[in-house]
């Protein structure tokens, strides 16, 4: 790299604007998508689609709902021709679906485009030629006169096919490849020439699409640019001003975003982002973000781990885990204060019922929406805070732990974390906590105890339990069984300590129904130790309850 002087490279020179509009809007509906994967998406792939990879996509897309699906390049090879075939002799195309094909201008491409698509009801044929400086001048060798009649012969060429094509309405997309790298006037000149041949109508638009085929500028500049080209072009009325945008500087959603409020009409991109180097814009993310906002996508990601699966089976890309939306870990949190301010969002949530505006901090869309589950929300690593492991607990195995013993097993969950190095599964976290605080046999080992009432607030308790392996029986009086069990033990010659507190509920429903039972003690060497147990019985799970905070409290 070049250090302090720079010379290899130079700022975007910016567009001439007063007064421009974009920054001031804000985008209200969603713009009409065209998914490029089976074409742009395709063509980027070291092994491209077969033929049954890309009806599996295209029927994914239909299900997504994209109405326009650019489904490949016929003239380009013989596998691109017989996909259009399969497509077409299968009437695979939905009556509401337009498919879209490439071709560049030169006649041999164009009759084997319009071969390709007999018998179709309709289809958008797309034409492009680059147009900027660089390409004029080292790729075509080419002055700007040259590639205006470059773009003409092509549109003319189109334009007499698709009148003498019967039974298959054809329109009409042009594209000035490399517009962002394009002399924006140059840009305007160029489709206005394709506009005078093509003559489109207020009723039967001009598909212009103007693409960051190299994203070179910030995203605001892309909007200049679109919001120049709409607003100097004429017959803007008769044109459909899309936008195509890859992703070179990672900013393809912003620009695209950018471009639509600057005055753009339609968006060409792909699922999950992939395309050419950095690839084509994600139009995941662009319908996601615009359903965050309150506005309809009229795309339909509500399962969108089915959408992922096609794309990794398709493409042989992995979604990355931290894609926006579809990721693997973009519902799971790890800090610890994130965690905490999660679980609390989500029960207000749920308190504030189905439909409710959606305020869960850290989660900028519900899970649910998108098919992803709340299980997944929080996963446990040593940075994880208290809340985590109580929301597992709780979400995954039922135990509503009381929120002073939250910091207890947070840390020692955290812990063995930290040994571990790795992240905790749930099961892990379940079999921690049975350990720590249902399995513990030492030194006192819960065995029975048989209740004799004495009248109306007291009981004689017999306690029957193995200490150390050795059994005891100690008889205890109390005003219940919790106080005479507490009692019996006391009197056995335990380490003296008291009762703090008490919790309990259900655990399962019906016939495995169980009780938990939470018992808080206090010693003298130990501040406050919290004991579980678990019974049919509640007045079992309770007293294994004090039985399992004494042996924490005293090993
Ligand atoms: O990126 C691009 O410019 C393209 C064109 C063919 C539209 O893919
Ligand atoms: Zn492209």
């Amino acid at each position: 790299m070049q250090t302090e002087t720079i010379t290899k490279y130079q700022a975007f020179p910016a567009i001439p604007m007063k007064n421009r509009q974009w920054p001031d809007r804000a985008i209200t509906e969603a713009p009409i998508w065209c998914s490029v994967d089976l074409r742009d998406g395709n063509q980027a792939l070291a092994i491209p689609m077969s033929i049954e990879e890309k009806l599996d996509m295209f029927e994914t897309l239909v299900r997504v709902g994209f109405k326009e699906i650019e489904v490949g390049f016929p003239s380009a090879s013989q596998i691109e021709f017989d996909f259009m075939r399969r497509l077409i002799e299968e009437k695979r195309i939905p009556d509401d679906v337009t498919i879209q094909v490439l071709v560049q201008s030169r006649a041999d491409l164009i009759e084997r485009t319009f071969e390709s698509l007999r018998g179709a009801k309709r289809a958008i044929v797309h034409l492009y030629n680059s147009t900027s400086p660089v390409q004029r001048r080292v790729v075509f060798g080419l002055e700007r006169k040259g590639v205006i009649e470059l773009a003409q012969q092509g549109t003319e060429q189109i334009k007499r096919l698709a009148k003498e094509m019967k039974g298959t309405k054809i329109s009409f997309e042009y594209s000035p490849e490399s517009f962002s790298s394009t002399e924006i006037d140059f840009a305007v000149e160029i489709c206005e020439a394709v506009m005078d041949v093509w003559q489109p109508t207020q009723e039967d638009r001009i598909i212009l699409n103007l693409p960051a085929t190299v994203e070179v500028a910030t995203p605001n500049m892309y909007a200049d640019q679109i919001e120049w080209f709409c607003t100097h072009m004429k017959n803007r009325d008769r044109a459909v001003i899309s936008l195509h945008t890859h992703n070179d500087r990672g900013c393809g959603v912003a620009a695209t975003e950018l471009g639509v409020m600057a005055g753009a009409d339609r968006v060409e991109g792909t699922l999950f982002g992939n395309g050419e180097r950095t690839g084509n814009v994600d139009i995941v993310t662009l319908a996601l973000n615009l359903y965050t906002q309150g506005v309809s996508p009229k795309l339909d990601f509500s399962d969108i781990h089915t959408v992922r699966d096609v794309y990794e089976r398709c493409t042989r890309l992995e979604v990355p885990i931290r894609h926006p939306y579809a990721g693997e870990l973009v519902f799971t949190a790890f800090s610890g204060s994130h965690q905490d301010a999660i679980n609390k969002g989500l029960k207000q949530q749920k308190k504030n019922g189905e439909g409710a505006l959606w305020e869960v901090p850290y989660l900028p869309i519900d899970p649910k929406d998108i098919g992803c589950n709340y299980k997944a929300i929080i996963r446990i690593n040593s940075q994880s805070g208290k809340g985590g492991v109580a929301y597992v607990l709780e979400h995954e195995f039922g135990y509503h732990l009381p929120k002073p013993m939250h910091r207890e097993i947070g840390r020692i969950v955290n812990e063995a974390a930290d040994e571990k190095g790795d992240e905790l599964q749930p099961e892990k976290i379940h079999e921690i906590f049975r350990q720590e605080y249902i399995e513990r046999k030492r030194p006192y080992e819960f065995q029975g105890i048989e209740i004799v009432p004495n009248g109306p607030n007291s009981v004689t308790l017999r306690g029957k339990w193995l200490k150390d392996g050795k059994p005891q029986v100690v008889q205890g009086k109390g005003n219940g069984p919790v106080d005479a069990f507490v009692n019996a033990l006391q009197s056995s010659g335990c380490e003296p300590f008291e009762l703090v507190s008490y919790a309990e509920h259900s655990l399962g429903r019906g016939a495995e129904a169980r009780a938990a039972a939470y018992i808080e003690i206090k010693t003298a060497k130990k501040r406050s130790c919290f004991g579980v147990g678990i019974d049919t019985n509640i007045e079992l799970a309770s007293l294994k309850g004090v039985i399992s905070a004494l042996n924490r409290a005293t090993s």
